[in-house]
Formats: C-alpha cells, structure tokens, sequence
C-alpha cells in the first residue's frame, strides 16, 4: 500500500505527459544520433548538467561541441500534431523507452495512447567493407503502427535546419530540391565554400544531402521554419514548394522539411527511411610522399554525390544487418569477456571511435585520418590513435595501419626534422600538412613507444612482416631515442598532457622500456637476429631496474609509483597492457597482480584516479587496466566506469575525463574524443 502511494505521488511529480522513459542498458551522458565522422557528429544531450535526460522530443539535437544541428520531427494523428524530435511547438509525444546498441539509438514513443512509433538512428559501422563504411552518411528509420486496435489517419514530418552546413550562422546558406532515381532529397550548402576550413569545428567545404523515399504521398518544401513547420501542423502536408531567398542560416531560419501522408495506419507497421549526409570532393589536404588533396574514399566506389546518396538510402537492409552482425559480435564478447557493465561501455564507444574517422584516398593507396576531436583538433595524434587502437585490432587490424601510414609516410619523405616520433600529422584537421618545422607539442618517449607498440600490435593480427621490413629503418631510428631516454626519463609529459611535466615517470619509462622489447622482436622476424638480442638484453637490463625504480615495495600494498622514489604517489599503469597485448613477457606477472591487488584499495565513487596529482580519471586508461587485471578487480572497475555512464552530470558524446568523486568533468570538456575506443581493450586481447 505504502508503495502504491509512493509511486501514484512519483507519477504526480513527472513532467507533462505521463510516464519515464526506461534507458537500456542505460542513461549515456549524451546519446548518439549520427555519429559518423568528424563532420556529421550530432547528438542528443543527456546528462543533468545540461540535457533533458535523453528525451528525443523537447530539445534540439547538437554537433558535438554543442551547437544546435536542427533536426526536428512531428506526427499527426487523426488531425492533432504532436512533436516528436527537436524543440518544436506542438505537444511532445510520449518516450517510453530508449535503447542503444553499438551502431543504434532506439526510441520507442507512444502518440497519446494511439500510435507507438520506433524511431532508430542507425549510423552504421562496416569494418570489413571499406565501401560502406567510406560514406559519410546516417540513417533516421521512423515505424508507426497503431497501438489501440482502431485505424488512424496518421502524416509524418521530418526536417533539418541549414545549421548542418557550417559553424558561422549567419554564412549564406543554398540550396535545391531534386529526385535521383527513387530518392527525393533536399541538397545545402555554404555558398561560399571554403575548402578544408572549419568554423567552430564544423566543416565549411561540401554538400549536406536529406532524403527519403520519393514515394506518392510525399510532399516537400523548404523555407522559414515558423512556415514549414506551421503548414505541416496545421494541414498535415507541404506546398511542394522552394523558397529560393538564399539567406544566412540564422536569417529567418530557412529549413528543409519532407512530409508522407501514411494514410490509414492499423497495427501493421508503416516505414519511413531517411538518410542524411555530407558529401566532399576533397576531404584532406595531405603531406605525405608528395603533397596532395585527398578525395573521400567513397568517391572511388560512386561517379558523383547522387550515386552515392541513391546506394545509401537504397541500401538499408544489407548495412543494417551488416552493423547489426557487428553489434551482436561486441555483446557476444563484451559479454562472455566481463559481463553487462563492460558491454555498456564498449557498445556506447564504438560510434565515437570510428566517427572522428574519415576514410580517403582511392582503392589502390587508402587511409584513414582521425580527428583529436575537442581537446585540439590535431590530425592523427599518434597519443590518440594510441589508446583507440585497441577497437581498430578488434574490428579489423587494416584500420589500425591505414591511420599509422600516413604517419610513415610523411617522416619517411624527411618531412620531420627531429630523430624521434612526432605528435601528430598537423595542427589543424583536415589538414594533414605536418610539422616541417619541427614545431608540434613535444611528447617524445610517448609517441615512439606508440609507433613501436603500434606497429608490432598490427603485425600481430595480421602476420604482415613486409610492412615491419618497410618501415625498419625509422623504427630503429626510433628506438635507439628510447635506448637513450626510456630508463631515466627527462622531465617532460607525457600523453595526460593536462596532468603537467613531471620526470621519472613510472609509467611512461615502462612505455619506452615495452618498445624496445617491441623493436627486438620485430628485428627478429625481419631477419635483424643481432638487433634483436641487442634489443632485448637492454629492454631487460632496463625493466630490472624499473622493478626497483619505479615501486614502492614497502607501501601496504605495494604499487608502482607515479615517479621513481616518490613512495606515496601511484597512478594508473596502462602502459601495462602493452606487454600482454603484444605477448612480450617483460614485465614479471608479481607487477600484474601487485597492480590489482593495489587499484581497489583507492577507488573513488566513479572510478580509480588517474594518479596522485588529482581526483579525476580516464575512461580510456581505466579499461586498459582493467583488462589486464583480475577477474575480480577487471570488474569493479568496470562497474564503476558504467555507473559513472548511467549517471553522471556530464552531457555530451561520452568524455574520457571525469572526476571519480562527482562524476562530473574537471573543468576541461574533453568530449567525443576517439581515445574511447580504448574500451575495447579487453576485447583485443582475447583474441
Ligand atoms: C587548412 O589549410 C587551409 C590553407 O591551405 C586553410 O585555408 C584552412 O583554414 C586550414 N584549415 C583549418 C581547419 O585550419
Ligand atoms: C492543405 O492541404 C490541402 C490538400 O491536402 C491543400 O489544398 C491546401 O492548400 C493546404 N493548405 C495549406 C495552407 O498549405
Ligand atoms: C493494415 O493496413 C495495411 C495497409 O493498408 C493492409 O495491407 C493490411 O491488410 C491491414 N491489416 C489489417 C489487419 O487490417
Ligand atoms: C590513388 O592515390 C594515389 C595516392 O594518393 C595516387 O598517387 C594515385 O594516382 C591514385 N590513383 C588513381 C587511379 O587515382
Ligand atoms: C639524428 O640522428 C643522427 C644519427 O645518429 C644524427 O647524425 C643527427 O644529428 C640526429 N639529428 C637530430 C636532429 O638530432
Ligand atoms: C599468423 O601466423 C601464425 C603462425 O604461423 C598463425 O598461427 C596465425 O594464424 C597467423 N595469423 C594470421 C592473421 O594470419
Ligand atoms: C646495441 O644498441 C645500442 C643502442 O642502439 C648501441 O649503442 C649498441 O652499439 C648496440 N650494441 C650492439 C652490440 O649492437
Ligand atoms: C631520475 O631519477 C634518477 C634516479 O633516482 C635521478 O638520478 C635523476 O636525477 C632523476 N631525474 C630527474 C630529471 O629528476
Ligand atoms: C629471437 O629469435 C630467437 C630465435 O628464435 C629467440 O630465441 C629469441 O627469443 C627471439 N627474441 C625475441 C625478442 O623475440
């Protein structure tokens, strides 16, 4: 009784409409709606500090660093519209539940008791089909059906707002209406283009397409959005017609709406496909061998955009069930590797991971650049590919080598001054021109321990030995940097840039350590037997003194140090993962399970600190450690990290930094960040 009186007052307390939504398997900081590369990145805000706990209807759909994308739905049954998606003025439907997998958000929404509709953003993830997963393009999937057992007359509308097209609202959007085949779509764009150049991370260079099927009962229209949107209300579909005042974005907010008449709808269900996407004949301004621009890699498979838009929205089935395949892979493992808490991690990362990549160049030589999305906008930070590499070895290693290449190739035409790695492969995305002057953040003994890990990581999946003998002479140049620098590191940061200088690292001088043991096996399977004992003597001469330099044996319990000789400092030992991963056995297992026996002892509310300097951590670190802890603290870590998702107050596409104590961010917005691909961790070594 006191528990019927309980939940009758929870429901009184609700907001208008009724009952919550049920999130499965749970509550994302911010949920991903097309997530697809660096440039179509929108997503619905969720968490309290400033989303709506992750209601589709009632707040407008944001690019990733939060500028309002318009994105808007409404429904109308037997005559009343109601809001479906976006801000709009009729009355919000009901959500009654919300569910994501790896490549799917799903609504489920209740239209005043009569009408259920399903609403599936699918961006879609194809590793092993480089033509698919080239184009830059999302699915919005909308079923209806009656939920009542009596017909409804029922029209559905969809729009976008020209703020897709660039980051500057009052640059002058164009646009144009047109049908290819069966796909009517509505095409925007910046008149004034302007190539590889971003405004507010946005892209200011290509053509946004929206479509749907140009079925009978389909009407359009672009215009003012008070018009549209007003019309469609009001009447249930559009005057097929084109306002043709090129404006600003902002200037009377021109938008592109598309409305289908479903007619009478009984409980058989009623679908409507629309794609949205950009398209670009040029994507990345590349210094590699020689200096080129470019083009998507899609533009190889389709003769022009409309060959491409006409396979997207025509190709739904087959690349649902081929990202369906790859969900049901990550749950399959995710679950029988940790269980639940661990596939609610991976499977909200996967879209963030590859959708701050882009795929170009042409079947012959491709690549694949990645976005530092949020914390610099570098362009293939060799520290970010670091920690992400892990879902590119499980999904397919290819990927993990078309990101390094473009790397070689610019330092192997002597683009680079400096005999170690450099950081990254540009300040700027898409501008991949590299740092000639030798001018990039310094992070030396990271990023060459990276590339070796790296490399041998890639050879490991895939039994490439050419590539290890096609790049041996910068690994080696690379490594002797580490043979100098790796047991005593200067005092200098390392990739937790943000957490400042600091010599002696403990884990950093692991990292330079595990490289060395990684040159002397790649020098072996390369034929190189001298450098490969060489190699190996140092990198185990090294770690035998690391095993004293860096513990603080006399702690209870015992743990590696954030610094040599500073006893009352620990950290996160990520580099650690690096050693099983490539299978080296440098590192005793005593240090393995020092480690997690230790992490539990300092956990926080959402997690286990970075180290000593602070209370925040790394979603990325955290499940590089756990996978190479035990059972036991493998899944307390990974039950604080998929608390910390369900809910944190953060609101945007999953951070990588947080504090353990709030749950909140430190201060810096570090968002939608690929290094979350690090989640997959685990994954990569059981295989
Ligand atoms: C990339 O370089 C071009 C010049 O080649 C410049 O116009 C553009 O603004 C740069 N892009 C970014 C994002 O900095
Ligand atoms: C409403 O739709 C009808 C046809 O369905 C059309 O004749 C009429 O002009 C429309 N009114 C407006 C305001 O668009
Ligand atoms: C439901 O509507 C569809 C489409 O109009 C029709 O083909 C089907 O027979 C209807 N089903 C029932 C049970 O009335
Ligand atoms: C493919 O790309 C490479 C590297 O950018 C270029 O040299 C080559 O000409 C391209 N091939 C074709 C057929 O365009
Ligand atoms: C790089 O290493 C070579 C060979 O050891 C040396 O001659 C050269 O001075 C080094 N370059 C720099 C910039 O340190
Ligand atoms: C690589 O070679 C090893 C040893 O011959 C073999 O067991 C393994 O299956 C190969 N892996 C791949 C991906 O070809
Ligand atoms: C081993 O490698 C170090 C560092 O590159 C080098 O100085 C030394 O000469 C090498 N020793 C042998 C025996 O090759
Ligand atoms: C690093 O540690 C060693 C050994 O404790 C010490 O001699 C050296 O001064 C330290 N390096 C720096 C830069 O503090
Ligand atoms: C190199 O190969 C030799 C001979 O097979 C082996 O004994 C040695 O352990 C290998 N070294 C490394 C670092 O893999």
């Amino acid at each position: 009784m006191l528990l019927l009186l309980l939940i009758s007052l929870l429901i009184s307390l609700l907001p208008s409409g009724g009952t919550r939504s049920t999130f499965s398997p749970a509550r994302p900081p911010a949920i991903p709606l097309a997530v697809k590369s660096p440039y179509l990145s929108t997503w619905l805000n969720a968490g309290s500090k400033g989303g709506n706990g992750g209601y589709l209807p009632g707040k407008w759909p944001v690019f990733w660093n939060n500028q309002v994308t318009g994105w808007g739905g409404m429904i109308r049954v037997d005559d009343t519209s109601y809001t479906w998606m976006g801000g709009m003025q009729p009355p919000q439907v009901n959500q009654v539940s919300f569910q994501y997998t790896s490549t799917k958000s799903i609504f489920v929404l209740d239209v005043a008791g009569s009408v259920e509709m399903t609403v599936t953003f699918l961006s879609p993830i194809t590793p092993n089909d480089l033509k698919r997963q080239s184009l830059v393009f999302s699915y919005l999937n909308v079923d209806v059906r009656s939920k009542d057992g009596r017909n409804h007359e029922v029209q559905l509308y969809a729009d976008i707002s020209a703020e897709w097209i660039s980051g500057d609202r009052s640059a002058t959007a164009q646009w144009d209406y047109g049908v290819t085949g069966d796909v009517a779509y509505h095409k925007v764009y910046r008149q004034n283009q302007l190539l590889f150049s971003e405004i507010k991370d946005q892209a200011e260079w290509g053509s946004w397409y929206w479509a749907t099927d140009n079925v009978e009962t389909l009407t359009y229209q672009s215009g003012q959005d008070k018009t549209v949107r007003g019309t469609f209300a009001n009447n249930g579909s559009l005057p097929n017609s084109q306002d043709t005042n090129y404006r600003g974005i902002g200037d009377n907010w021109p938008v592109f709406g598309f409305a289908i008449n479903l007619g009478s709808v009984n409980a058989s269900t009623v679908n409507t496909l629309f794609s949205l996407g950009l398209a670009q004949e040029q994507a990345i301004q590349f210094s590699g061998a020689s200096e080129t621009a470019l083009p998507p890699l899609w533009t190889g498979f389709f003769n022009d955009d409309l060959a491409a838009l006409q396979f997207f929205q025509g190709d739904y089935s087959t690349a649902s069930s081929l990202s369906s395949d790859l969900d049901n892979k990550i749950s399959r493992d995710s679950l029988a590797a940790s269980g639940q808490d661990y596939l609610t991690i991976t499977s909200l990362s996967a879209r963030q991971a590859f959708g701050a990549t882009q795929l170009c160049g042409n079947s012959t030589k491709s690549y694949l650049f990645m976005k530092e999305i949020s914390s610099s906008g570098n362009i293939n930070t060799v520290d970010v590919i670091f920690p992400s590499h892990p879902i590119f070895t499980y999904t397919n290693p290819l990927f993990l080598k078309l990101l390094l290449d473009p790397l070689f190739e610019n330092q192997e035409s002597n683009k680079y001054p400096h005999n170690y790695s450099m950081h990254d492969l540009g300040g700027t995305y898409p501008n991949a021109t590299g740092h000639p002057d030798g001018k990039d953040e310094l992070m030396p003994l990271e990023e060459c321990g990276d590339m070796l890990i790296m490399t041998l990581a890639y050879y490991r999946r895939t039994n490439d030995s050419a590539y290890l003998n096609q790049h041996y002479p910068i690994l080696k140049r690379w490594t002797e940097y580490l043979v100098e620098e790796a047991l005593y590191p200067a005092n200098q940061v390392s990739t937790d840039d943000f957490a400042g200088t600091l010599a002696n690292q403990t884990n950093l001088a692991l990292k330079g350590m595990i490289g060395i043991e990684a040159m002397a096996v790649i020098s072996n399977l390369t034929g190189n037997t001298q450098e490969a004992q060489n190699y190996t003597n140092i990198a185990n001469k090294y770690i035998s003194q690391w095993l004293t330099l860096g513990i603080a044996s006399n702690d209870n319990p015992p743990h590696t140090t954030l610094a040599y000789g500073q006893d009352n400092t620990h950290g996160l030992l990520y580099n650690l993962f690096s050693d099983s991963e490539l299978g080296l056995n440098l590192v005793p297992q005593s240090v393995y399970d020092m480690q997690s026996n230790f992490y539990p002892t300092i956990k926080n509310n959402y997690g286990v600190p970075l180290d000593t300097r602070h209370d925040y951590t790394k979603g990325d670190w955290e499940c590089w450690v756990a996978a190479v802890a035990s059972k036991s603290t493998q899944q307390t870590i990974f039950n604080l990290l998929a608390t910390w998702i369900n809910t944190t107050p953060t609101d945007r596409g999953l951070t990588d930094f947080y504090l353990t104590t709030t749950g909140n961010f430190p201060g810096n917005l570090f968002q939608a960040r690929p290094v979350m691909g690090g989640t997959f961790a685990l994954l990569a070594l059981n295989q």
